[in-house]
């Protein structure tokens, strides 16, 4: 392929198509392709029509004419419409071809995908790690699947920031869905922290003193010490949590997040890890596999 030019084509033809397909084409790539329903009905001058135009595509008919027209096509419709996309353009694949699913969805539906496609093309699991907007063509991708080593080279080699984070297909999608569990799991807990803080009047102080912590300890090692600490100190903080709980409920606070802490810190209690690791230990995986015996 290095002698022809690169043929990329897009499976939808939204916010995130339009930015990628607009930076690819000021990167000089000059075969960009996209299918989307409404654009496939589009006329001369309609507005997805302009769109295109603009970002330097041409908007094709049907699945099949992406296919063909494009060696290298990024899947970007609703994470709900990826498998139904997927089955519309399968029987135009060829083994040349990479199918890289960037929509964001359940591992299992990406299994699915890769399931379907299997040996018709090369199958990729992409997750976007952030608002496109953004970062644009730089924003932080994951990528998983057997042929994942290969794509990522070839995307990086077109300007994008692609990582490979396994072999397995839905990898990628689960890294983003896990990620949600911190990184949503931590703005309600901050709501709920600071809604306790405004109502004893300290919300400056303590968005101050969180920050402080936040801002000082490197972020690697502020999972080592949640982690490993918590393990080896949970008997100890299921009173301070208790304390916790009380004063949210005393000021009649949402007290959800903090509930379910004080009793995760129970659980903790009573799994054996403060027996086990009695110093906190030095990395992180040990302590998560015996918290996964203790409560399989
Ligand atoms: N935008 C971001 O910043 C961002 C960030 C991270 C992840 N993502 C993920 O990337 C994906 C795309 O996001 P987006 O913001 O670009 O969405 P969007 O603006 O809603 O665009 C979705 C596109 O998919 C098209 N589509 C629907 N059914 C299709 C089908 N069967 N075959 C081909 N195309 C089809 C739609 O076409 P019609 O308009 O004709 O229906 C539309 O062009 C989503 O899964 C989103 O979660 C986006």
């Amino acid at each position: 392929m290095s002698s022809n030019p690169i043929r990329l084509g897009f499976m939808g033809f939204g916010e995130a198509a339009q930015i990628f397909a607009s930076d690819f084409s000021q990167a000089g790539i000059t075969h960009l392709f996209a299918y989307s329903p409404s654009g496939a009905k589009a006329l001369p001058g309609d507005p997805v029509q302009k769109k295109a135009q603009a970002c330097g595509i041409t908007l094709v008919k049907t699945p099949g004419a992406l296919a063909r027209h494009a060696d290298i096509i990024i899947a970007l419709t609703a994470g709900k419409l990826a498998l139904g996309a997927a089955r519309k353009i399968t029987k135009s694949l060829r083994p040349h071809h990479f199918y890289i699913d960037a929509s964001t969805n359940s591992a299992t539906a990406m299994e699915k995908i890769a399931a379907l496609i299997g040996d018709k093309a090369q199958f990729v699991d992409a997750s976007i790690m952030g608002p496109v907007p953004v970062s644009r063509i730089k924003i932080p991708i994951v990528l998983s699947g057997r042929e994942a080593e290969k794509v990522s080279a070839l995307l990086n080699s077109l300007g994008m920031n692609t990582k490979v984070i396994s072999p397995d297909p839905g990898a990628a999608s689960a890294m983003k869905l896990i990620r949600s569990v911190c990184m949503k799991g931590l703005s309600g807990l901050l709501f709920e922290s600071l809604e306790a803080a405004h109502r004893r009047g300290i919300l400056d102080a303590c968005v101050e003193d969180l920050s402080a912590t936040f801002n000082d300890i490197a972020f690697e090692k502020i999972i080592k010490r949640f982690i490993c600490g918590t393990a080896t100190h949970a008997p100890r903080r299921i009173h301070e949590m208790s304390e916790s709980l009380e004063l949210l409920d005393s000021a009649h606070g949402y007290s959800r997040l903090t509930r379910a802490t004080l009793s995760f810190m129970k659980d903790m209690a009573h799994s054996g890890l403060a027996e086990k690791f009695p110093q906190e230990n030095d990395s992180i995986e040990p302590v998560i596999k015996a918290w996964m015996q203790a409560h399989q």
